[in-house]
Parts: C-alpha cells; sequence; structure tokens
C-alpha cells in the first residue's frame, strides 16, 4: 500500500477539515496532536497529515510533498497551480466582493485604487469590466487600506461580515462564493489513483451526509 500526504489549512478551517477526515474514518484519533506538530504520522494507515498556511496548501500539492489538501476555492482561483480540484467540501462558506467606505462610488470615479490579497483575482474582475485600476497587493488587514487613504475600495472575502462592519464599509459588489476544495496532485492521481480514490469516495459520502 502506497503512502498518502495530505496537507490541510491551519487557521479558521482547520477544525472543519479534521473533523471531516474523522467523519469519514480515514483518521481517527491521529489528528487531536496536529495543533502543536506540523506533521503527524498515522503508521497504521499509512497516512500523513501535515498543516499548513491554507495560502501554501496548493503549492505543497502542485510540487507532490503532499498528494491531497483542502483550501478554498478563492486561494485556487488566485494562485491557478497545476493540480485537479476534485470535491467541493461544503464548508469555509465566504464571498469575494469589492468593499468599502459608503461613499466609495463617487470617490472610485476619479481615484481607483484597489487594495487586495488576491491581485490576480482584483486585476480580472476589473479588467472584465472594462475598468482601469490600480491594484495595490497587501498581505492582511485590507480593511484598513480605504480608511487610511491607500485605496478607494478593497478585494477582500467576506465570512460573516464582522470585519467589514467594525470598520465601516460595506460590500459594493459580490465578486463569487468561495469554499473549502479538495485538490490533488496530478501525477499522484495516477500512481496512487486506487487510495487517493478510496479517499475522495469517503470524504464525498460525509459531505453528501451533511445536506
Ligand atoms: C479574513 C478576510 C477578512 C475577514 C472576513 O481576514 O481577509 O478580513 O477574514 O471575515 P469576517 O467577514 O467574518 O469578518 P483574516 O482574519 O484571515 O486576516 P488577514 O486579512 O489579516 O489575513
Ligand atoms: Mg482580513
Amino acid at each position: 500500500m502506497e503512502n498518502i500526504s495530505i496537507a490541510l489549512p491551519k487557521g479558521r478551517m482547520a477544525d472543519s477539515a479534521i473533523t471531516l477526515f474523522e467523519k469519514a474514518g480515514i483518521a481517527e484519533n491521529i489528528l487531536k496532536d496536529i495543533s502543536r506538530k506540523l506533521v503527524v504520522n498515522d503508521y497504521k494507515n499509512l497516512m500523513k497529515f501535515m498543516l499548513v498556511k491554507p495560502i501554501d496548501v496548493p503549492t505543497y500539492v502542485e510540487h507532490g510533498a503532499a498528494d491531497l489538501g483542502i483550501c478554498g476555492k478563492d486561494i485556487l482561483l488566485e494562485q491557478k497551480k497545476d493540480c485537479y480540484e476534485v470535491l467541493d467540501l461544503k464548508f469555509g462558506f465566504c464571498k469575494m466582493v469589492v468593499a468599502g467606505p459608503k461613499e466609495a462610488k463617487d470617490s472610485f470615479l476619479t481615484n481607483k485604487r484597489v487594495a487586495t490579497k488576491f491581485p490576480n483575482i482584483a486585476e480580472e474582475f476589473f479588467r472584465q469590466k472594462g475598468e482601469n485600476v490600480e491594484i495595490i497587493k497587501l498581505n492582511g488587514s485590507v480593511e484598513l487600506a480605504p480608511i487610511v487613504g491607500l485605496s478607494e475600495v478593497i478585494v477582500d472575502i467576506v465570512e460573516t461580515g464582522n470585519t467589514l462592519r467594525e470598520n465601516g464599509l460595506i460590500v459594493i459588489e459580490e465578486i463569487f462564493p468561495s469554499s473549502a476544495r479538495l485538490i490533488v496532485n496530478k501525477a499522484s492521481l495516477k500512481t496512487k489513483s486506487q487510495r487517493i480514490k478510496e479517499i475522495i469516495i469517503k470524504l464525498k459520502e460525509v459531505v453528501e451526509s451533511f445536506k
């Protein structure tokens, strides 16, 4: 039997991802240790789980350091890495939006600066609308940018809407809905196809039982 390695997302999607594997009976008690260790081996079942920042999950999977991975659709669309997206896991629901202060619609007519962690998505969105914008790449706390005059609007993820509300910003336009996805390394799907397909089927059963 081949070894299978899986990259799980750290942070807000971690619990749902771990629960999913436990419910699927793929990784019983192994995963409770993963908050402290970055790699957990399940020698009995020949599985290895690693915990990485969601933004790095496609990199591990594309290079084959992980056979499988879980990350948001937002990250997949931003990075367009060379791997297969095989399953919508139906958690980690959020929306990619354009947001800003109420008056942003007026100020955006003259100055078109967009702060974002997702420069490719933002670029593509405004290009399709035929709007010429300046993209300002940030790495976090993007909501600050329009408040302090770094940009007129932001392109970012909204989940509960709390961050926007607490910073006096509103959703101006929705771009696309996002949720967690299972991705697979292209070569692994060929070389370890039986085990990987078994895992996909087990996870799919759990996901469908949530409906
Ligand atoms: C994400 C996102 C929003 C916020 C949305 O930021 O960039 O800021 O969460 O969630 P909410 O609608 O429930 O408030 P994150 O907390 O990951 O931090 P970062 O932007 O600093 O990376
Ligand atoms: Mg944020």
